[in-house]
């Protein structure tokens, strides 16, 4: 600083005051300092001129104008030996070597006022001067200058009046201050300096209170202070008590002070010289007391922690709660809340009041104890099938614990235990959840970890078994809860999985006929797995279909015997049955081997045979059909007609069924048959007098043949033979005959002149005529006795025999 700061400042004062410039005659001009005295000017240099000449005329007052003269070479002069506070017209003008003016301008200006004078300058503050001086007319405004001696210091200060005062002064510093007076033209010569000298600054205080009975207060030594003068107020309710003390060292200590009390400290400093300097005024409050009655609670809940309360204690701004969990709040009234509150904590709290001063003492430490953790491992195990166990790891801080235990349908079940396990009755087929709650005294555990157990799905129930086709069994069930798929197999099957399916059937198809299958339906869930232990539920299939081996009809032939293959278990029923083609008729059999007889069936039929079995499941499948023809019909009429000794005509009705017969009468003397389509037939060979069987075989067009026995047929008796005719005595005659057996005959004896009579005895071979004409013709005829029913009792079959007697002893007739 110094003397280059000081050309500076007036250089730009220089160059600061307003230039006017004077047009008209090209000369530009200007005031470029006022004092209150002379008045420095500028202009612009005039080609040709060879001097300018400056005039001062005063305008508003009476007095001789003031001029000075400069070569042409000069462009600045001042004018000096005005008045101060007056306005003069400023003229240049350019002159050239005769005096002739070649241009000119002007403008009006003021002097600056009078310079002042001081009367008074001392130091109020250690960092500034008052300064007190007289007033002058014209002056608007002040200007202090304050310098160090030395002149390294320069500081102007604008002030109103008197007395001013310049500050950012240093303290305990020497100054030469002068004064200025100011217009709108400029300012005067300061006024003469004076000497001043500002005082000691206050000490720098420290204040701190390191206990809650204490304040410390210590400074930062000044060189010109001899001795530093302290004093403590303590404010009371009525009057406020007052310690000064001396001292030179830098620090000071107030102890037994009241804690959480507001004190006030002032400090000043004597300095050297002997005079006080600045005082400070200093609040400071004592630390806090140590809260006491602490009170503590455990919340639970959503917003819970842990609630502290204590009670107020003098001159604290705040309260610290500190756990020993790390944990912390802090409020100003009475209570303040550590959350969150963790689980399973054993600790303590303290409280300490701050204040700006700083913290007290932490109060005695209050315990506590949070609500417990829930179970770190929670299980559900099934021991065995339907008892449940809920386990859990053992948990510090428990009193006891309860698991709750949700089925799926929501019927809910809990368990209060010390211990660490708890059962529970579980049912196939539920989804189970569980939650392990801990309890103590401070409360509740939060929720363990949710468990959710799936038991093994129920077995079906209500299953039925229906066999819907012969091969095919189709099972039906109830639906089982928490099922995800069934299973269905069967024993017989090499447990081969037959529906894997949502639904709550099955069909198993392609199955042996006539077997017994051991149906199981195995319910299976994802999570629980498959229910193995489901029983197994037995149906037979159908039996299986006979095949017919044989039918054959027996002698008798409305029976026929059937033969088949017999495939099934022995309790199988086969059931043939015979229908009729184009007739409505239908026999049926049934057995339990491998024939069966259908009898009873008509004459001349034709059928369609089937079998099927059947046991108490059902009927199989029918067989192929076998076609069974029954024998034709015997005729129900036949009549044997002897047509000649050795010839009958036989005649038989229509025989259903029947395309060919073959007849035959057997004897034991042989037989004559037979064959034709007809209806009858002649038969030759008949022995007379011989007993006949007479039957007939009728065929069918296939071949069936149909026996037919009749009544026996007899030959007529033989007719006699060798009829002889014998005189007797007595004019008798006998007729005698051969017989080929007993027979008894009648003798038709006519003579040419009469007919005789003669009458065998029965069975006998002769007969005698007595008392014949002595010569007659005799023509004997010879009969058969006829059979029941002939007309004339007798046959055709006779035998003639003519013999012309010629008696000897005739008898005349008279
Ligand atoms: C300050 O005043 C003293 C005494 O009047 C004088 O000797 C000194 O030169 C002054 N200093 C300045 C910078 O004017
Ligand atoms: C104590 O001092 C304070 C501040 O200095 C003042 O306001 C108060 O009136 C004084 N009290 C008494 C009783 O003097
Ligand atoms: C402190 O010192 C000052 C100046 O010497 C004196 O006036 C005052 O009485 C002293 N105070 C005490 C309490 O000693
Ligand atoms: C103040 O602090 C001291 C220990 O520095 C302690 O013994 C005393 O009890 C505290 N006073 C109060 C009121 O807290
Ligand atoms: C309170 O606890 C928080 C978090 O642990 C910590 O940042 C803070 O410094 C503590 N405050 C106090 C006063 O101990
Ligand atoms: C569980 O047991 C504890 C102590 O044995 C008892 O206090 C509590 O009331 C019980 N809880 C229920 C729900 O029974
Ligand atoms: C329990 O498990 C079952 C099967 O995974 C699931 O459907 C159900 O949503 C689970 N329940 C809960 C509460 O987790
Ligand atoms: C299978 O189901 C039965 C009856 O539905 C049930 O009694 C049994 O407990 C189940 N098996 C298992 C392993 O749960
Ligand atoms: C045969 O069937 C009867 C009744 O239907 C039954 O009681 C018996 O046990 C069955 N025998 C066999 C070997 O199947
Ligand atoms: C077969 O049937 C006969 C008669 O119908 C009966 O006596 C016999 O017990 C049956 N046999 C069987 C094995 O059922
Ligand atoms: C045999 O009897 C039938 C029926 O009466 C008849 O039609 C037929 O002519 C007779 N045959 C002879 C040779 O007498
Ligand atoms: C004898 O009988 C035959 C037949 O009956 C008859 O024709 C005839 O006239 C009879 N002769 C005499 C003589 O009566």
């Amino acid at each position: 600083m110094g003397s280059i700061y000081l050309k500076v400042l007036k250089l730009v004062l220089l160059f600061s005051v307003s230039e006017i410039f004077a047009i008209p005659n090209d000369i530009s001009f200007s005031v470029i300092q006022v004092t209150s005295k002379s008045m420095s000017v500028r202009w612009s240099h005039y080609s040709g001129a060879s001097s300018y000449k400056v005039t001062a005329t005063p305008v508003n007052s009476l007095g001789s104008s003031v001029f000075a003269q400069f070569s042409g070479n000069t462009v600045m002069g001042s004018v000096n030996s005005l008045f101060p506070n007056t306005v003069y017209n400023m003229q240049v003008e350019a002159m050239d070597n005769l005096g002739h003016v070649l241009g000119s301008a002007a403008l009006d200006m003021s002097t600056a006022p009078p310079v002042p004078t001081i009367n008074q300058a001392y130091s109020k503050q250690s960092d500034s001067m008052t300064v007190e001086f007289n007033e002058v007319p014209g002056a608007s405004s002040y200007i202090l200058r304050a310098e160090s001696p030395v002149g390294d210091f320069f500081l102007e200060t604008p002030v109103a009046g008197s007395p001013g005062t310049v500050q950012q002064l240093s303290p305990y510093t020497d100054y030469n201050l002068s004064v200025m007076s100011v217009n709108s033209a400029g300012r005067s010569q300061p006024s003469l300096d004076v000497q001043g000298k500002t005082g000691v600054a206050s000490p720098r205080l420290m204040l701190t209170s390191p206990t809650n009975d204490s304040i410390l207060v210590t400074w930062p030594l000044d060189q010109h202070i001899a001795l530093y003068t302290i004093t403590l107020i303590t404010q009371g309710s009525n009057s406020n008590t007052t310690l000064t003390f001396n001292t030179t060292d830098p620090f000071m200590t107030f102890s037994n002070l009241e804690p959480g009390t507001t004190y006030c400290i002032k400090a000043k400093g004597l300095a050297l010289d002997g005079l006080y300097g600045d005082e400070i005024s200093v609040w400071q409050i004592t630390r806090p007391p140590s809260p006491v009655d602490i009170q503590v609670s455990v919340n639970q809940g959503r917003s819970g922690g842990l609630t502290v309360y204590w009670q107020l204690v003098h001159g604290a701004d705040v309260y610290i709660v500190r756990a020993t969990s790390g944990q912390n709040c802090s409020a100003s009234e009475t209570t303040c809340i550590i959350s969150p509150l963790l689980c399973g904590q054993n600790h303590s709290v303290t409280v300490t009041a701050v204040n700006s001063a700083g913290p007290s003492n932490p109060s005695g430490p209050e315990n506590f104890m949070t609500f417990p953790c829930p179970p770190d491992h929670t299980w559900i195990e099934e021991p065995a099938a339907g008892s449940c166990m809920v386990g859990w790891t053992e948990t510090a801080l428990v009193d006891y614990y309860t698991a709750f235990i949700k089925r799926d349908d929501g019927v809910e079940d809990f368990c209060n235990t010390t211990d660490t396990i708890c059962h529970f009755q579980c049912l196939c087929g539920y989804a189970y959840l569980s939650t392990v709650f801990a309890y103590n005294e401070a409360g509740t555990s939060p929720p363990g970890e949710l468990l959710n157990y799936t038991t093994i799905p129920c077995c079906p129930e209500a299953i039925t078994i229906a066999l819907v086709s012969t091969e095919t069994l189709e099972i039906t069930w109830s639906p089982v809860r928490g099922v995800e798929f069934y299973e269905t197999t069967a024993v017989e099957t090499a447990d081969v999985v037959h529906c894997k399916d949502t639904s709550p059937v099955c069909a198993l198809s392609d199955l042996r006929c006539n077997g017994l299958y051991q149906v199981v339906v195995t319910p299976c869930s994802e999570i629980g797995g498959c229910n193995h232990t489901c029983k197994a539920f037995t149906h037979e299939t159908d039996p299986c279909s006979p095949t017919i081996l044989s039918v054959t009809q027996n002698n008798s032939s409305s029976n026929v015997s059937v033969l088949y293959t017999a495939p099934n278990t022995p309790n199988t029923t086969y059931t043939i049955t015979a229908v009729g083609v184009g007739i409505t008729d239908t026999h049926t059999c049934q057995s339990n081997s491998t024939s069966c007889q259908l009898t009873h069936l008509p004459c001349g039929a034709t059928y369609d045979v089937t079998a099927y079995a059947s046991t108490a499941v059902g009927q199989s499948l029918p067989s192929f059909s076998v076609p069974l023809e029954t024998g034709p019909c015997c005729p129900t009429s036949l009549t044997v007609n002897q047509v000649t000794q050795a010839m009958t005509n036989v005649t038989w009705s229509n025989a259903l069924g029947a395309s060919t017969y073959v007849t035959s009468l057997t004897s034991s003397l042989g037989h004559a048959r037979c064959h034709t389509m007809d209806t009858h037939c002649l038969m030759g060979c008949i022995t007379c007098g011989t007993n006949y069987s007479v039957s007939l075989e009728a065929f069918s067009r296939t071949g069936h043949m149909s026996e037919c026995s009749y009544h026996g047929f007899s030959s007529s008796s033989c007719c006699p033979s060798n009829v002889k005719l014998y005189r007797m005595a007595n004019s008798s005659v006998r007729i005698f005959w051969r017989s080929t057996g007993p027979q008894t005959h009648t003798v038709d004896v006519m003579g040419t002149v009469s007919n005789y009579t003669c009458v065998p005895a029965p069975l006998s071979s002769f007969c005698d005529l007595a008392d014949i004409m002595c010569e007659d013709l005799l023509r004997v005829l010879l009969w058969k006795r006829c059979r029941t029913g002939c007309l004339s009792g007798k046959e055709k079959c006779y035998l003639e025999a003519t013999q012309l007697l010629s008696m000897s002893a005739c008898q005349q007739k008279s």
